[in-house]
């Protein structure tokens, strides 16, 4: 008879414990059906009652009964203290909670790195007077080469691989210079235009090199224009677009057809003064293809050399862009990349 006794020690014992351990109410259900189910623990200690004496059942009858009271009780008194913590968490986490700590996350837009550059070079121009102007990206061969001094089978025509189209005459234009011809034609003198927008060109593609991409013209024809004036036009774009009022230019003999004499003009490194990676080591980076126009260009659209002279200048939107933002692969500006586009 000592094994009840031993038998119900061990389940109380064993039954504190597990009580103690179980920290939420489905811990807390587990215990309940192993030691309290059906089929449980104090199911089978009960059971040996049918099989007592009657002198054995009046003496451990009672005791069994008082075990599962006990049991049960301090099932009931656990399953109270879990409530009990639970409510005071909830109280906590409310009492917690911080509305000012909420923040959505919500994706916002933001202009193409195209558009903010476009827009940094326009407001620039506008600043000098300039007007904008866009222009057709299909062309035609009279106005992205022959208007602009390149005739049939000019060497230069190599120089800008182009994508035909299949209508005769027609293609994609190369540069932008068209729009010199479409505003000398269409615009009273004096005149100063600003055109940016896409170019093709049909070559292979490399970091610095891509089959589309970014140019503005500018275009500026009026009475007595020189060298001078186009120089100082170089400096201000220089020295606003990198906001730094101590870079200078310099300026290189350079070919393009409708311009004469060609320039090509550099701008100071903006980030050393003794060569960096940026600028190859050289102190400067390359800022316009740019010239007088040519007396030819002008009397194609129209106007007499002997009175009217101007200047027009080219250059690469991405190249700027890349020099300006630390940007090593020209192919990542159309790549719809988010992780790059999102740091602009
Ligand atoms: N169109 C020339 C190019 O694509 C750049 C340029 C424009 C040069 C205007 C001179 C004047 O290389």
């Amino acid at each position: 008879m000592n094994a009840i006794k031993n038998n119900l020690e061990t389940f109380k014992q064993e039954l504190k414990v597990a009580l103690e351990l179980a920290t939420s109410p489905t811990q807390l259900e587990e215990v309940r059906i192993a030691f309290l189910g059906r089929n449980g623990r104090i199911a089978t200690i009960m059971s040996v009652i049918k099989d007592l004496s009657a002198e054995d059942k009046r003496t451990f009858g009672p005791e069994l009964n008082a075990c599962k009271v006990w049991a049960e009780l301090a099932f009931q008194e656990k399953k109270e203290t879990l409530i009990k913590q639970e409510i005071l968490r909830d109280t906590m986490r409310k009492q917690l909670f911080d509305v000012t700590s909420y923040k959505p996350q919500t994706l916002t837009g933001k202009l193409h790195i195209y558009t903010q550059i476009i827009q940094e070079l326009e407001d620039i121009f506008i600043s000098m007077g300039y007007d904008i102007v866009d222009g057709p990206e299909v062309e035609t061969d009279y106005y992205n080469f022959q208007a602009l001094n390149i005739p049939a089978d000019h060497p230069a025509r190599d120089m800008q691989d182009t994508f035909w189209l299949d209508t005769p005459g027609m293609l994609l234009r190369t540069q932008t210079s068209p729009a010199q011809i479409h505003a000398m034609e269409k615009r009273e003198l004096p005149l100063a235009i600003f055109s940016p927008g896409r170019v093709y060109r049909c070559e292979a593609t490399d970091a610095s090199h891509d089959f589309m991409f970014t140019q503005a013209e500018g275009l500026f024809i009026d009475k007595k224009v020189s060298i001078a004036n186009l120089m100082a036009t170089a400096q201000q774009f220089l020295q606003k677009f990198f906001d730094r009022k101590d870079l200078a230019i310099r300026v290189r003999p350079g070919y393009f057809p409708f311009v004469e004499p060609g320039l090509e003009i550099d701008g100071s490194c903006p980030f050393c003064v003794a060569g960096c990676s940026i600028c190859k080591k050289t102190g400067w980076i390359e800022l316009l293809g740019a010239g007088l126009v040519h007396p030819n260009v002008l009397r194609y659209c129209g106007i007499d050399p002997e009175k009217y002279s101007g200047f027009a200048f080219g250059t690469g939107l991405e190249r700027l862009a890349m020099i300006k933002h630390g940007i090593n692969d020209i192919r990542l500006f159309h790549s719809s990349k988010i992780d790059f586009l999102d740091q602009f």
